[in-house]
């Protein structure tokens, strides 16, 4: 069994809000119980529309948030410490990639500079020589030429300032990158050749990876197991085989079917996600499912178990999963989706 690296469980973010004209308190709940396990360089994939708790996820898990409850433990130790502050050990061990390289790196910076400065401020390596030496190494790992080093990021395309990011993120030597949105930003054709570039890094220096997107075909293409986040739940979450080609509830199967190019695949999904301050009652997704019945506008379902390790939160998943003509999982269990 592959040795489980980052160990999330039951984690809860809620942020205290003030909201209308009259200034009430409320609370936001950004993420809602989220349970999972990143194998040592493998691959997890958080999916979900935007707002439904990816990125607060992540930054609790880098420890850029303090989780309201739950834990997070890397390579077996506690993210926190008795004091309540991030492990420096593990710190060192994590390292971001951001969405946008325009507003990631600092402007003023010469590439070599950013790449180093990682290794400067944590006194990682020392001397001018050491330090350029490492930076050439870390240019060529990520195909940019060497007089990129002496560059401006506003020298450069967006898909070279992504692997600026990425020379910097893994100048430290990390085991583990966060990666949020790492190629929303770039065009169609470049996002591939970062990706591939990421790929080829993890088994290099067997890097484990997690991976956020909204766009499912990026977390297909990358993960290995895969968790489909909406309203600040797990709605699936499995290996990536069984979520994508099995999946078990309605929510992956209109964000397969948006991501699908066969135009007799598109499954309606109706309405705007709902406002994090007031979800709804039961399934939080059961105002825009459309095979939702009675009992989801009352009884949130459990994530539960299916036969193959992946762990649906659907009252009707095994009705899905067999297939059965039950009641209106009929048309999704016998649909285009049901590929
Ligand atoms: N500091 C904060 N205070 C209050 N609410 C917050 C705060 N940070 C995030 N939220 C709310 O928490 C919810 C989840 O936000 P988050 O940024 O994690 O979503 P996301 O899935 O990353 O979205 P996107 O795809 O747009 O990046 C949103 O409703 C957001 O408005
Ligand atoms: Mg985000």
């Amino acid at each position: 069994m592959t040795h489980a690296f980052v160990s999330v469980r039951e984690l809860t973010k809620e942020y205290p809000v003030v909201t209308g004209f009259l200034g009430k308190k409320a609370t936001l709940t950004a993420v809602s119980d989220i349970s999972f396990d990143i194998g040592e360089g493998k691959t997890f994939g958080l999916v979900g529309e935007s707002g439904s708790g990816k990125t607060t996820t992540a930054r609790m898990i880098l420890g850029a948030e303090p989780a309201t409850s739950g834990s997070v433990k890397i390579d077996g130790k506690p993210l926190m410490n008795e004091k309540g502050r991030v492990d420096p050990v593990l710190r060192r061990m994590m390292q971001p990639v951001l969405q946008d390289p325009y507003t990631s790196l600092s402007p003023r910076m010469c590439v070599g500079h950013i790449i180093d400065e990682p290794l400067r401020t944590q006194k990682l390596l020392s001397g001018e020589r050491a330090l350029a030496q490492r930076v050439s190494e870390l240019l060529d790992m990520v195909g940019l030429p060497q007089d990129a080093a002496r560059r401006y990021p506003n020298e450069l395309s967006g898909g070279q300032r992504q692997r600026v990011a990425i020379a910097r993120a893994i100048a430290p030597k990390p085991r583990f990158l966060v990666l949020d949105e790492p190629v929303s930003a770039l065009d169609v054709s470049i996002q591939a050749q970062i990706l591939n570039l990421l790929k080829d890094l993890q088994s290099e220096f067997k890097l484990t990876y997690l991976l956020i997107s909204h766009d499912l075909s990026v977390v297909s293409f990358m993960s290995d197991a895969i968790g489909v986040m909406y309203l600040g739940r797990f709605m699936e979450i499995g290996p990536k085989d069984e979520v994508l080609r099995r999946s078990s509830h309605p929510y992956t199967m209109i964000l397969k079917s948006a991501a699908s190019t066969d135009e007799g695949a598109a499954l309606p999904i109706s309405g705007e996600i709902p406002s994090p301050l007031s979800p709804p009652s039961g399934c939080p997704f059961h105002t825009r499912c459309p095979f939702s019945q009675q009992i989801c506008a009352t009884t949130q379902p459990e994530l539960e178990a299916g036969p193959a390790g992946q762990f649906s939160a659907c009252h009707f998943a095994k009705d899905i999963r067999a297939g059965k003509p039950a009641g209106t999982c009929a048309t999704l269990a016998t649909g285009a989706m049901g590929r």
